[in-house]
């Protein structure tokens, strides 16, 4: 296929990349742009050139399905040499993104004109590598070495109209881009070549100090990548060396990235991201239903925050509680939220009053008959929920949703209490939901295939990752931290202090350590979940010192107490003497030896406890695919995403390992919950890897 064209617009060239969707350097591009250049060198009647691109946007970055094959001549570093070497000006005509690889090809071009709704960026460091052809090298010589550090290291989009204060553009008009940059090449043809890599740096103004506090400013952010790293160093040896040698210096930089796990991790995140919205029986011919006023029962924790989530795309939102002082402390926390946002200069007064005004509070059933979307947040009691949809089914409209955003609740047994079960399904939301960009959207027995397909857009619109999942206890997130919740606090009894649990978890690259999360959510609502539960097994007992933790009048950091100590005020845990005598008492109760463990045994154990259950939930059909479970863990639980999520950490060690490692667990541990899930057995078996059960996935 022909991806690179050339017309010749009265003695200017314009070279055309036409590659959809998103005009990526695929290896025909790179060569196509090499001809073009030769042809333009050669060819006496043209006097400058301009690079355009056909569809939706200029070139988006080096082609990353290209990653995994050997990389083919003609390399990007050479194009992007040949463009800046030309001695005809070349102009980059961009619109859309111009990004990574794509903006390098501008960069190396001698001018640069967009339209003001374009953006450039260098998000190489998502993919867990950095800009190598020339964009480390080059964005600090045109647009600065502060602008850059911030581009490179947050590989954020950067709007036009920034791009052209930085000096990375040229020029920039609202519409009739190839007209302008037709014009601008003209208008160069007497002024000539300007080279970006000619242009000069103060390296003096850049020393050590410089580099180490801009280290210093993000290592929190970058807490445990490779990447960011080392496109600092490159950006020093921009600094600090000529053009070549800075190129150089780039090239050992990038191939130290790009054969890092993290960069195969991160990549495998970017395509996973894209899969979820694929969902077998759903397709763009699935109808949909017409979302435009929502309803909301419930607005407490959970209920406000969903809330606002449409609230913030212009829809409005009726919320239901029991009591008058339920709505409004409700409303009341909903406003804080907004105003907490406007004081950080990210909303208007305005906006904030807008949103709010977008709220209507109700006690009455009534009042959603008009609403195409309901989502209940009420209490977690099957009771009430099903009290909830009764009442719901007698008022809403025909062809409403009717959503559940309970955390673990059969959907099933909800929907069975209406006249409409294909209308029922479930939203499952993440605290706090106006925040936490993951969506679980469980699909019921009976749910109808346009309610599916509304839900998946609907994610999307409000800006989330929608992921589907089937009916079972905890859906495909919470299932598996249960899991691993039993494994940490076992973990504990047997001879790890919480600390010394936390510390491996955070270490590995959790956000959080499982025992400071359980502090966080509060200790009491599992303690009164558990009571009355049989306790005759030892894993069930796991959570025995956490009881005697809240009876001991430590819920948690509520409380200012409970699996550790805070001071007055202060949300950082350390370590309490209390309950650590509390442990070893449990301990000896249970007839434990404590034996310490190292941090790699504890991880192993947390990791391989998710994988199992993961592998279960896959193998029963839970879930779509595995790389959807890598999304939920990533968006909803801290997974670090370097790590690309627990069945991607599984394909890293190796499918086979992780299986014999369980059989060792299940025979060490002697108990039912590390029977190794019978698709891992399947895999490990057949040499296989969760990434190829996804292939062989529909949808
Ligand atoms: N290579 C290959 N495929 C790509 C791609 C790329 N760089 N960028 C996007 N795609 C594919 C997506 O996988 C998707 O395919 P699908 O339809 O089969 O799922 C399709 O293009 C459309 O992508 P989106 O759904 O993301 O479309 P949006 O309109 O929402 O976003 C975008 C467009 C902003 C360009 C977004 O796709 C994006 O951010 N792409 C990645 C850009 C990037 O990271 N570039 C740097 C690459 S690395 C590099 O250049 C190295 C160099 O320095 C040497
Ligand atoms: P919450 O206790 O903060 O809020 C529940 C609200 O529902 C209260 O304001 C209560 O007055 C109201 N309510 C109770 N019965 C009602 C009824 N019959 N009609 C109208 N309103 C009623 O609870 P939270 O945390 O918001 O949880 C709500 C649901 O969301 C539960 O199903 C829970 O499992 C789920 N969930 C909770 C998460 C969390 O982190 N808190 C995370 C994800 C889901």
């Amino acid at each position: 296929m022909t991806t690179v064209s050339i017309e010749n617009r009265d003695n200017i060239a314009l070279v055309w990349v036409d590659n959809p969707p998103v005009n990526a350097l695929s290896h025909s591009v790179r060569a196509g742009l090499k001809d073009a250049m030769r042809v333009i060198a050669e060819d006496d009647t043209i006097d400058a050139a301009v690079i355009a691109c056909r569809g939706r946007t200029f070139i988006a970055g080096a082609d990353i399905r290209e990653f995994g094959s050997p990389p083919k001549a003609p390399h990007l570093t050479e194009v992007v040499q040949i463009i800046e070497d030309m001695e005809k000006p070349i102009v980059a005509a961009i619109h859309g993104t111009a990004l990574g690889g794509g903006l390098e090809v501008a960069l190396s071009c001698h001018y640069r004109v967009a339209v003001s709704s374009a953006k450039i960026g260098l998000p190489e460091v998502k993919l867990g590598i950095l800009p190598g052809a020339g964009g480390t090298q080059r964005f600090p010589r045109i647009a600065g070495v502060e602008n850059a550090l911030d581009a490179i290291i947050s590989g954020r989009h950067i709007k036009a109209k920034q791009a052209l204060s930085w000096g990375a553009l040229d020029q920039v008009v609202d519409d009739g881009l190839e007209a302008t940059a037709l014009e601008f090449a003209k208008s160069v043809v007497e002024k000539g070549v300007r080279r970006t890599g000619e242009m000069a740096i103060d390296g003096d103004k850049y020393d050590q100090a410089f580099f180490d506090e801009f280290r210093a400013s993000i290592a929190r952010k970058t807490r445990g990548y490779f990447a960011p790293e080392r496109c600092i160093r490159c950006v020093e040896a921009a600094v600090k060396l000529p053009l070549k040698e800075g190129l150089d210096a780039e090239r050992r930089n990038f191939q130290e990235c790009f054969t890092n796990p993290q960069s195969r991790a991160l990549q495998h995140v970017f395509f996973a991201e894209r899969q979820v919205s694929r969902v077998p029986g759903i397709s763009k011919e699935t109808p949909r239903r017409n979302i435009k006023r929502v309803g909301i029962i419930g607005a407490g924790t959970m209920g406000g925050g969903i809330a606002m989530n449409f609230a913030n795309i212009g829809m409005p939102v009726t919320l239901l509680e029991v009591k008058q002082d339920a709505l409004e402390r409700g409303l009341g926390v909903v406003r804080k939220n907004y105003e907490r946002t406007a004081s950080k200069g990210r909303l208007t007064a305005e906006q904030v009053e807008e949103r709010m005004g977008l709220f209507t509070g109700t006690m009455d059933y009534a009042d959603l008959a008009d609403c195409d979307l309901i989502i209940e947040a009420v209490f977690e009691t099957m009771d009430i929920k099903k009290k909830v949809f009764t009442a719901l089914d007698e008022v809403a409209k025909p062809g409403a949703i009717l959503a559940s955003n309970t955390s673990y609740l059969d959907i099933d047994d909800i929907a069975a209490v209406t006249r409409r079960p294909a209308d029922v399904l479930g939203l499952h939301f993440f605290s706090p939901a106006n925040v936490m960009r993951l969506l679980e959207i469980v699909r019921a027995d009976n749910t109808a295939d346009d309610v599916l397909a509304t839900c998946v857009d609907l994610a999307k619109k409000i800006g989330k990752v929608g992921v589907v999942s089937g009916v079972c206890h905890g859906f495909i997130g919470n299932r598996m931290l249960s899991q691993y919740a039993r494994e940490m606090s076992l973990s504990v009894i047997e001879g790890s202090m919480p600390h010394e649990v936390d510390k491996a978890m955070f270490d590995f690259g959790m956000a959080m350590g499982p025992m400071t999360v359980s502090d966080m959510a509060g200790l009491d609502i599992g303690y009164l979940n558990r009571q009355g539960m049989d306790r005759a097994d030892y894993e069930t007992r796991a959570t025995d010192w956490i009881d005697r933790v809240v009876e001991s009048g430590r819920k948690g950091l509520k409380t200012g107490a409970g699996i550790y100590d805070y001071d007055e005020g202060s949300r950082t845990p350390k370590p309490s003497e209390d309950v650590m005598a509390i442990i070893v008492e449990e301990s000896e109760k249970l007839g434990i030896e404590r034996t310490s463990q190292t941090s790699e045994e504890i991880v192993e154990r947390g990791m391989l406890a998710l994988i199992n259950e993961g592998a279960k939930i896959l193998g029963e059909g839970i879930a779509i695919r595995a790389s959807d479970i890598d999304i939920v863990y990533l968006n909803g639980y801290g997974f670090p995403p370097y790590r690309g999520g627990p069945m991607h950490y599984a394909d890293q060690i190796g499918v086979k390992e992780v299986y014999s490692k369980i059989l060792e667990n299940a025979e060490k541990f002697g108990s039912r919950w590390w029977q190794p899930a019978p698709l891992l057995k399947e895999l490990a078996e057949a040499g296989s890897s969760f990434a190829d059960y996804d292939k062989r996935q529909v949808g």
